[in-house]
């Protein structure tokens, strides 16, 4: 009785391991997170896309842009234009009302990627001492025509300075530089927005704009369309941050799969090895049948 237990069970596991061994080709790198396809320069496992955005992204219920001030979830990412949107669930909006919070990236995030310039922030309330109303009144731009009385009446959320106050508390519309040089203690004005696509934004009210901070984002030429034209995805050496070409699961090349021996040689190791495995698994049933 015994002894006929043992094979049974490892053929078990050995057929466990032939419908495992297929699902780890593509874990190498996930190239979707739900509908978000991650390309190069991004990766949401270690070692895939480039080592500058390393940990920048999470992909856990949805996809994430990771900050220093909160994780902030990702809309679109546009490949050709080099774009990103992202959404602050903590800022105001047309619809919603809530209390100042500071966007703050890493150095490496500012300079890598940072909001685009046809992003704008819109500081709502600002008390008469801010100083985006006095010495830093010049940051302060005319956004397209559109003026503190417009957007604290075109909204549900934002009449409520106007109703509050019996006045037109004032506004500021700005760009990143600003807030990243001033926390949004400083700039004392109770409520933040942000606002992307705003060179289409002339004339247009504000129940109409597009809420969200898009990131424009560039990467040095480190070679990577090789590696993507022999068939291979960008990763990286998770010890030295080194360019690696990931070829299959089982093999990795420097620059590019080389025709013949990167790719193909991958493929035929998984063909023999899987040939081996069959051979096992008809053993063992030979195994189990003599018993
Ligand atoms: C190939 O590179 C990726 C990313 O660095 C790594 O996760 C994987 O383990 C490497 N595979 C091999 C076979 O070295
Ligand atoms: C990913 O983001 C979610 C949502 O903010 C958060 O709950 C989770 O802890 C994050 N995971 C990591 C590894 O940062
Ligand atoms: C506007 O800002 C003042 C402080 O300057 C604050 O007392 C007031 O509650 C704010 N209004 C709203 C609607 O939050």
């Amino acid at each position: 009785m015994a002894s006929r237990k043992q094979p049974l069970f490892n053929f078990n596991i050995l057929i466990l391991f032939l419908f495992l061994e297929p699902l780890q080709v593509h874990s190498v790198c996930r190239n979707f997170c739900n509908n978000i396809p991650i390309n190069y320069p991004f990766g949401i496992d270690d070692g895939c896309g480039t080592p500058q955005f390393r940990h920048m992204l999470n992909c856990s219920t949805d996809l994430f842009f990771i900050t220093p001030s909160g994780n902030y979830k990702v809309q679109t990412i546009d490949y050709n234009k080099k774009t990103l949107v992202i959404f602050d669930p903590a800022m105001s909006t047309c619809s919603i009302l809530q209390p100042h919070h500071d966007f703050v990236m890493t150095d490496i995030q500012s300079v890598t990627i940072p909001p685009s310039p046809d992003t704008i922030f819109v500081l709502m309330n600002c008390s008469i001492d801010s100083p985006v109303l006095n010495h830093y009144k010049s940051l302060c731009f005319n956004f397209a025509g559109h003026s503190c009385d417009e957007l604290y009446g075109a909204c549900t959320s934002f009449k409520l300075f106007h109703l509050l106050s019996n006045t037109t508390p004032p506004c500021c519309f700005t760009s990143y530089n600003t807030v990243k040089f001033m926390s949004m203690n400083i700039l004392d004005c109770s409520h933040y927005t942000s606002v992307y696509n705003v060179d289409s934004l002339k004339g247009v009210g504000p129940l109409d704009w597009l809420y969200g901070i898009k990131l424009s984002y560039s990467v040095p030429d480190t070679g990577c369309e090789r590696c993507a034209k022999s068939g291979g995805t960008c990763g990286f050496d998770v010890e030295t941050e080194g360019m690696v070409c990931i070829c299959s699961a089982s093999n990795n090349a420097t620059i590019q799969c080389g025709a013949g021996i990167g790719m193909n040689a991958g493929k035929s190791l998984r063909a023999s090895s899987l040939l081996f495995e069959s051979f096992l698994v008809l053993l063992l049933i030979f195994h189990v049948i003599l018993l």
